[in-house]
């Protein structure tokens, strides 16, 4: 850890460790150190990673990861048509059918075992992508038959339980998955890359998402829940509000679990996923810790933000890499040295952790372009 850590070198930091290992192809390993994650790129820490670099002097990256995903999705537009269709007539796909989690950093499937049933990737993707080309000023119609193929996807499937960010509990519909779905086929209502069919199609399935989650989807004390029916918070939620506006900043709701998260889940500084987070122990995420920083700094709340931040920027190491999860707190240290046998030390650096701190500084008005 390193203590007093300068911001605009660790961002600099931050956007090498990205920079310098995106693929030629145009994906974002999410970590190449780690055996389990090597040589795949996720839609979800892509999508994030590839904001970072729309908002901090670098879309040309960004671009190049967008192209990428339209690639991957193109592919699969027809696999995507016959799930659709046979949703249609009634049928539900076994999930082995369904898209995967994760991708090569050749855009194939790949043949590891993994937990390779999640939604919210595609919808991040869908919102990454309108943030970009809103933000440059960039035609849509560049990465248009990937929006239609996770649009179609998205609005025959979003109700559909899979695994949540963390690949846990196939079983249920969860909170943040929905949001970033919400957020992903709000984006493709009014998309000027889609036909009037599908941005007709996401409009109505955007809002049954909303309806479902502020019906089914709020736990007695007012905040959002991990999963349709729980009433615990995950960290993710927080998602739901900023970036993903399912709610507006303020809005009671999102205030009750931003509140939540920060009684259950804000230790030491840092953020936990859950409660019941047995991963290498269950230690603080520097990511998630950024996700909340996000949402204070949107709320108004720019000290607790800049607070925020710091601890997530002095959990780098001298070499300034970022791990996924540290551990001066840990929820359940007594499966720590299970999953280090298992697993092996802890991803570093983890290019969603980087990209984390850089959206967060640059909501918070530091940016590599303007100084
Ligand atoms: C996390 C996912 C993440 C992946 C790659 C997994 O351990 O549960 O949320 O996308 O690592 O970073």
């Amino acid at each position: 850890m390193n203590p007093q850590p300068d911001l605009r070198a660790q961002l600099r930091r931050g956007v090498r460790v990205i920079a310098d290992h995106q693929a030629a192809s145009g994906a974002y390993p999410a970590c190449q150190e780690f055996s389990a994650y090597s040589g795949y790129c996720w839609l979800r820490d892509g999508s994030f990673v590839a904001e970072a670099m729309s908002r901090q002097g670098q879309p040309d990256s960004a671009s190049a990861f967008h192209d990428w995903c339209d690639r991957v999705l193109a592919d699969r537009q027809g696999q995507v048509a016959t799930l659709v269709g046979q949703s249609r007539d009634g049928r539900v796909p076994p999930i082995t059918d369904m898209l995967p989690t994760r991708f090569t950093l050749a855009g194939e499937s790949g043949s590891d075992p993994w937990w390779d049933f999640q939604l919210d990737g595609y919808g991040a993707w869908l919102w990454a992508v309108h943030q970009h080309a809103a933000r440059h000023r960039l035609p849509l119609a560049r990465w248009q038959r990937g929006l239609q193929t996770a649009c179609d996807y998205l609005a025959e499937f979003w109700n559909t339980p899979c695994y949540d960010w963390w690949e846990e509990h196939v079983e249920q519909r969860h909170g943040s998955t929905l949001g970033a779905i919400y957020a992903g086929l709000k984006a493709c209502s009014s998309s000027p890359g889609l036909d009037s069919g599908r941005q007709t199609r996401a409009a109505d399935a955007a809002a049954r998402i909303k309806h479902t989650l502020l019906t089914a989807g709020v736990s007695p004390g007012g905040q959002l829940s991990k999963w349709i029916g729980s009433n615990e918070v995950d960290a993710s939620l927080a998602a739901c509000v900023v970036p993903f506006q399912v709610v507006p900043v303020g809005h009671p709701t999102a205030e009750a679990t931003l509140a939540k998260i920060e009684t259950d889940l804000l230790a030491g500084g840092g953020v936990h996923r859950f409660r019941a987070d047995v991963f290498f122990g269950g230690g603080q995420w520097p990511l998630l810790t950024c996700l909340l920083g996000w949402n204070q700094a949107r709320a108004g709340r720019a000290a607790q933000a800049a607070e925020l931040l710091a601890w997530a920027v002095a959990q780098a190491d001298s070499d300034g890499l970022v791990p996924e999860q540290v551990g001066a707190h840990r929820r359940h240290p007594e499966h720590q040295a299970e999953r280090i046998a298992k697993w092996r030390p802890v991803a570093k650096p983890l290019r969603w952790s980087h990209d984390m701190n850089l959206i967060l500084a640059a909501e918070l008005g530091t940016t590599l372009e303007n100084r």
